[in-house]
């Protein structure tokens, strides 16, 4: 029998990623959908083609007929949603960041580990051919030994409101906890795990409109992260994120590079070109290296790499790895520690931000 899934919160993610990653596999089965709004409800029921809906998390929870859950939700809700699906006994997605502090987090990792149960933090860029294939380089020593990690995610976004996405008790953060918190979890994936920073976050929109001219509360959040970091196996890092850089919208793709310059070699990221790196040899230029094929979608995946936006499609693992994680009893990476720790990381650039001083990191996941 197919692993049985609910989505809860049918909006933009769980539209764009999660429904067609459970469509790609026949492991896998959408069976009910749960959200507040009626309207969007009785939309997806018309997108998705499923019947069976709630707008309240608490059915899915108990509903013996659901097997695992997609949580892609507003930040604040993540928290205790995650911890009546575990009471539930469901195997769980849920989207980042895992809550709104590292202390949430930590629990909720818990709960699923408590009830031995599957737990997956949707941290979407691990799984694009292009990261997948630069973490191979690394584990594999083709860049030696490795010092610098770098990156820059920037966004042009309009200047009007972001919802729920522009205050601090929905969202915990801003570009930091929706952007930024990526790629401290990919940079983890890639050298380990980060030890201090010094960080830190600005805002210069008031996003006081909404986009059709209503007024809304001002933001309080931030649209502009950076941090420095050391990592345990004594290389460094540096990141930078905004949601301001004008000319930069890339029909939405936006600017993204990873660099990790090693004492052998470099190799770069780029979101938008996710089946080619760039790499260099020392004394040499970086140049253009495909993908190898057998990195284009993670092992055993049904996905066809060459249909889609090769930006988008490789969105759709992440329900595949969930679902292999269910089917062969094994953890599925990566988990909610790896949301946990990561979360860990971004608070300290709050506090880093605030204190105006370098900040040791909380990895007790207890
Ligand atoms: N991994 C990624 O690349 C990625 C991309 C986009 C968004 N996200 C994350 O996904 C989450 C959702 O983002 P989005 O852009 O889809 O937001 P959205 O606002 O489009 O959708 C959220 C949906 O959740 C519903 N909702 C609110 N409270 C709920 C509750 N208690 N129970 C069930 N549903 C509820 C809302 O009605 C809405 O339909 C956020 O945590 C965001 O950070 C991740």
């Amino acid at each position: 029998m197919p692993v049985r899934y609910a989505i809860i919160g049918a909006g933009a993610v769980s539209d764009y990623h999660h429904v067609p990653g459970i469509r790609l596999d026949k492991r896998s089965e959408l069976v009910a959908i749960c959200d507040p709004n009626e309207q969007l409800l009785q939309q997806r029921v018309k997108d998705w083609g499923i019947s069976k809906i709630t707008t309240k998390y608490e059915d899915i929870a108990n509903d013996p007929d659901i097997d695992a859950v997609i949580i892609a939700t507003p930040n604040f809700t993540h928290h205790e949603i995650v911890l009546a699906c575990a009471k539930g006994g469901k195997h769980m997605m849920c989207e980042k960041p895992l809550g709104l502090n590292f202390a949430q987090s930590a629990e909720m990792y818990r709960a699923a580990r408590d009830n031995n149960l599957k737990h997956m933090t949707a941290f979407t860029y691990r799984f694009a051919p292009s990261m997948r294939y630069l973490r191979h380089l690394v584990k594999t020593g083709a860049l030696g030994d490795i010092r610098h990690f770098r990156s820059q995610r920037f966004l042009d976004w309009p200047e009007t409101s972001w919802g729920w996405r522009q205050y601090k008790h929905l969202a915990g953060a801003g570009d930091l906890f929706d952007m930024t918190i990526h790629r401290i979890d990919f940079a983890m994936d890639l050298c380990g795990p980060i030890d201090s920073i010094c960080g830190a976050v600005a805002t210069f929109c008031p996003r006081d409109k909404t986009a059709d001219g209503k007024p809304c509360e001002p933001s309080n959040v931030d649209d502009w992260s950076a941090l420095i970091g050391r990592f345990s196996n004594g290389a460094v890092g540096v990141w930078e994120g905004t949601t301001l850089a004008k000319g930069h919208h890339n029909n939405g793709f936006g600017w993204e590079w990873a660099e990790i310059n090693g004492s052998e070699g470099s190799a770069v990221y780029r979101l938008t070109e996710p089946n080619t790196i760039l790499m260099g040899k020392y004394g040499g230029t970086m140049e253009t290296v495909p993908v190898p094929r057998e990195f284009l979608v993670i092992p055993g995946s049904p996905r066809n790499p060459d249909e889609g936006n090769p930006s988008t499609v490789f969105r759709y693992d992440l329900v595949y790895e969930l679902t292999s994680a269910i089917v062969e009893d094994r953890p599925a990476i990566p988990g909610f520690d790896h949301g946990a720790i990561a979360q860990g990381v971004a608070d300290a650039v709050l506090e880093s931000a605030e204190k105006k001083t370098w900040v040791d990191v909380n990895h007790q996941l207890g």
